[in-house]
């Protein structure tokens, strides 16, 4: 049973869907693929040397998981709530030719329909901020992970230079929720978005958060300034 927030993100999601890829690469200058490349290149350091079955967990339109099938996982599993979502991935993976390796689940990452121990690789991209429990999701996530297996979260993180935190701040208080409103013609997805970032806590705080949902050997690494990060953990 979702609860009412978790309802209302699933609307505003679905909701701003159609656009959602547009506003992404626009918003972002297209650095956005080259975070999603390096996330990927970190899931391919785990111990896993076996054929692989890979999870893509708050896929959205799919760019997660279609960079797993290119960087050589051989069956990826594409999760979302958003049907919308889940539509406009399952059209591009026809595009890509990619569709005979991904499987899509629509699924809450808080009650994962997989056994435990499933998956040699787990990945988040932009959606562990957006989950009513970040514990509760992140528990699930080591939950359906193989032993030895590895959890990589991508997301938006604190610029560790002060000056150039309050310029990106700047963008994205003030500009960003401004194009994204006009673009998306949604009111407040935008707004949203530098909201739960702000919320959301640091490259230090998430670490830690890792290591007491039960994950070894974790790490972090800045994107971009810190504008986003990359965290991994892997379940022992
Ligand atoms: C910001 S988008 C990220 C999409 C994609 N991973 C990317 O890199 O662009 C967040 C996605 O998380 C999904 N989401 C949020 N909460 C969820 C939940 N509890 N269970 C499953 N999906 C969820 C939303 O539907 C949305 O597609």
């Amino acid at each position: 049973m979702l609860s009412p927030k978790a309802r209302r993100i699933r609307q505003m999601f679905s909701s701003i869907a159609p656009r959602y890829d547009l506003l992404n690469h626009l918003l972002s200058l297209n650095i956005d693929k080259w975070w999603r490349r390096k996330a990927v290149s970190l899931m391919r350091v785990t111990s896993c040397e076996r054929p692989s079955v890979w999870l893509d967990l708050c896929s959205g339109t799919g760019d997660l998981s279609l960079e797993m099938i290119r960087q050589g996982a051989q069956r990826v599993v594409s999760s979302d709530f958003s049907h919308p979502m889940l539509r406009l991935n399952l059209a591009k993976l026809r595009q890509s030719q990619a569709i005979p390796k991904v499987i899509l689940v629509e699924a809450d990452a808080l009650a994962l329909p997989f056994a435990t121990n499933t998956f040699d690789a787990v990945g988040i991209a932009f959606g562990l901020r957006n989950l009513d429990s970040m514990e509760g999701g992140l528990a699930e996530m080591r939950r359906v992970l193989k032993p030895g297996g590895r959890l990589v979260v991508l997301e938006f993180s604190k610029p560790t230079n002060a000056a150039f935190d309050r310029l990106f701040q700047k963008y994205f208080f003030a500009v960003l929720p401004r194009v994204g409103a006009a673009l998306s013609r949604h009111s407040h997805a935008y707004t949203y978005l530098p909201e739960s970032v702000s919320q959301f806590p640091d490259q230090a705080a998430l670490r830690r958060i890792l290591e007491t949902c039960g994950f070894d050997r974790t790490g972090v690494v800045n994107l971009t300034g810190g504008i986003a990060a990359i965290h991994w953990g892997e379940k022992r």
